[in-house]
Order: C-alpha cells, then sequence, then structure tokens
C-alpha cells in the first residue's frame, strides 16, 4: 500500500492505493465518482477519459499512485455545482448522446480540444475525438453537439 493525495474536482483527497491500482478504479471506487466509465480492458474506448493536470488522458491507463501531487478533473467537477458546461448543453441541445456510456469521456475529451482549440473545424473535431468510441449515434451529432459548444463558449459572457 502507499499513500497519495491527489486533489480531485478542487479537493483534496489522501487515500492508501495499491500499487497496481488504476486512475478508474481509485476514483471509481474510492472516491465514487463513478461518472467516469470503463468501456473495454484494452485501452481502446474512451469512456474514461479525465483531466490529469489540465490534458485529458485514459484514466485506465495512468497509475492512481502516479497522481500523486497531481490535479484531476473528472465529468463531475467539469462545471460548477448546479450548473453545466457548454460541452453538457451542446450534447443535450444536439442529441449528441443515445445510451450516454461514452458521453462523459467523449465531454471530457472535448473540452480538452476546445482548450487547445477553440474553433475546430468537423474534422478536427473528429480527429480530436478518435481515441474515444461510441456504439451508438453515428458520431454526427456529437460533431454537432462540440460545434455547437465551441460557439457558446466563443460568446462573451454577458451577449
Ligand atoms: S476503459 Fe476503455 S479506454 Fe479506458
Ligand atoms: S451514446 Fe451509447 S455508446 Fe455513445
Amino acid at each position: 500500500m502507499a499513500t497519495i493525495t491527489v486533489t480531485v474536482n478542487g479537493k483534496p483527497h489522501t487515500n492508501d492505493v495499491e500499487p497496481r491500482t488504476l486512475l478508474v478504479h481509485y476514483l471509481r471506487e474510492q472516491l465514487n465518482l463513478t461518472g467516469t466509465h470503463i468501456g473495454c480492458d484494452t485501452s481502446q474506448c474512451g469512456a474514461c477519459v479525465v483531466h490529469l493536470n489540465g490534458q485529458s488522458v485514459k484514466s485506465c491507463t495512468v497509475l492512481a499512485i502516479q497522481c500523486h501531487g497531481a490535479e484531476v478533473t473528472t465529468i463531475e467537477g467539469l462545471a460548477p455545482q448546479g450548473q453545466m458546461h457548454a460541452l453538457q448543453e451542446g450534447f443535450w441541445e444536439k442529441h449528441g448522446l443515445q445510451c450516454g456510456f461514452c458521453t462523459p469521456g467523449m465531454i471530457m475529451a472535448a473540452a480538452d480540444l476546445l482548450e487547445r482549440n477553440p474553433n475546430p473545424t468537423d474534422d478536427e473535431i473528429r480527429h480530436g475525438l478518435e481515441g474515444n468510441l461510441c456504439r451508438c449515434t453515428g458520431y454526427e451529432n456529437i460533431v454537432r453537439a462540440v460545434r455547437y459548444a465551441a460557439e457558446k463558449m466563443a460568446v462573451p459572457a454577458g451577449d
């Protein structure tokens, strides 16, 4: 066992973890943040994407112990309590989800994409989300949802 302190969604957590514990299991099982999903055991689906020190990572590919001293943001911490992030609104407005299983990972990956490229083309959105698989939507509405969020985030507050 090792003791780690990780700031998750702005709040520090100190826990004992096994050296082999994956970040996704730490978040889901020790912190009860079950919005981060596990959709595969081959690091392919992207349902587990969170932000680690501001960058999107597949949390099934990171050991919890590697996150000691780091800042992690999960889908639960993307928007202030009781509010929706523009991406969450976009997925709602543009029907970017059906079963919703892939959605937390899609949104966290898209948030990182928009951080780096606030005005992406459709091709850039598709490229930015190519590590995230969706079995339901055919992706078209996911691209629309991300475009909606990019446009909304470009409007200065108060307009
Ligand atoms: S659970 Fe599928 S990539 Fe992490
Ligand atoms: S909405 Fe079902 S997997 Fe994407």
